[in-house]
């Protein structure tokens, strides 16, 4: 089985970017550390991360050609703007976590409209880069990830 993680807009500058909010380990670190829980588990992981919508809308149809079977996904600011990127992912019927590292609903009035929630398994916000983990973790011990 396996695992895509997509990072939309501005994600290319975790670690540097307001680390009052986002806090200091990097993408590079996230996706890293990611690939290993999986590589231990014998799941096929891959990472993207655009700044560009339509980037991200056709990393996610190639998923479904790649039989991609979860994907973990913070799309940035794209998260309370892209009907686009909402029916890119709907399209494709894959199974997704929306992931979000600070807690959108503590934060502006804006950020606490989603366009991926309802159509979510499930959302993580607030618990940092942890929530990467988390969701990988989540992931690995359902049905079709356990190591058999
Ligand atoms: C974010 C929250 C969004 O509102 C913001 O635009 C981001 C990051 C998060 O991970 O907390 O770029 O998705």
């Amino acid at each position: 089985p396996s695992i895509l993680l997509l990072n939309g807009p501005n994600l290319n500058l975790l670690g540097t970017r307001e680390p009052h909010i986002y806090g200091a380990t990097t993408l590079t670190d996230v996706e890293n550390h990611c690939a290993s829980l999986c590589a231990a588990e014998g799941v096929t992981f891959s990472a993207f991360q655009s700044n560009h919508e339509g980037f991200l809308i056709d990393r996610i149809h190639s998923a479904r050609t790649e039989k991609i079977d979860f994907i973990i996904i913070n799309p940035g600011a794209y998260t309370h703007t892209s009907v686009a990127i909402r029916d890119a992912i709907a399209g494709v019927d894959i199974p997704f976590i929306e992931c979000h590292i600070s807690n959108v609903h503590k934060r502006e009035e804006f950020r606490h409209k989603s366009y991926f929630s309802d159509i979510a398994v499930a959302v993580i916000v607030g618990l940092g880069t942890y929530g990467y983990e988390a969701a990988v973790k989540y992931v690995l011990q359902t049905e079709k990830f356990k190591k058999k």
